[in-house]
């Protein structure tokens, strides 16, 4: 069984879809919710689920981020990670801590990759008059929302659709999709996962 430690900065229902997937048939199960705000509300929501949670305030290192890596990693050791999986993790991790992590770290991203890297995508795709949006789950590498792509989900922009709204339809594959992910990747299996359009 392949232990996760799953990084996450705010609510966490990425990191709950992925902690509720790992049922006893699973090849992973989670070690460690790993937070870099010590108010994150998935840290709660973790703890109640009975996962060892921990908590990395990046504040004070200010602009070190060789420093906060480090702290992230003295956290995360103890619990013996076998691969990470950053959901909803809003810092950016330099090529020091990543290259640690090379081929066992994953990301999701609020984007259909390769468009839309960084903030503000839901925003962006509407303003772009784009037809649809969606997410991507992909291998973390040096650059910023990139790596190997190891799946996607689609939805439809609407009419009127605020990005609030958007991020809502999307938020809901998400949790769909990194559950499939990490199991096949989990398993060994790197081919994408291509989940279809939700009807309606
Ligand atoms: C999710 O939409 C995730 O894709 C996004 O933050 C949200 C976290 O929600 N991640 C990024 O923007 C990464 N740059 P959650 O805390 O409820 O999982």
């Amino acid at each position: 069984t392949k232990r996760v430690a799953i990084l996450i900065s705010g609510g966490g229902s990425n990191m709950v879809a992925l902690a509720r997937s790992m049922t006893r048939d699973h090849p992973a199960r989670p070690c460690l919710v790993l937070a870099n705000d010590p108010t994150a509300g998935g840290l709660t929501k973790a703890a109640e689920m009975g996962i060892p949670t921990a908590a990395v305030d990046h504040r004070p290192f200010g602009k070190d981020r060789a420093a906060f890596e480090a702290a992230l990693t003295e956290a995360i050791t103890p619990h013996a990670p076998d691969m990470l999986c950053l959901a909803g993790f809003m810092r950016v991790l330099t090529e020091g801590f990543v290259s640690q992590w090379q081929g066992r770290m994953l990301n999701i991203h609020p984007s259909l990759l390769p468009n839309y890297r960084g903030l503000h995508t839901h925003a962006r795709a509407i303003e772009a008059g784009d037809a649809e949006a969606g997410c991507t789950v992909h291998e973390v590498t040096p650059a910023l929302d990139d790596g190997p792509i190891l799946g996607q989900a689609r939805v439809p922009i609407l009419p009127g659709d605020t990005p609030g709204d958007l991020a809502a339809r999307v938020l809901e594959q998400e949790h769909l999709l990194y559950p499939a992910v990490l199991r096949r990747f989990a398993a060994g299996d790197r081919r994408p996962v291509f989940l279809p359009e939700p009807a309606g």
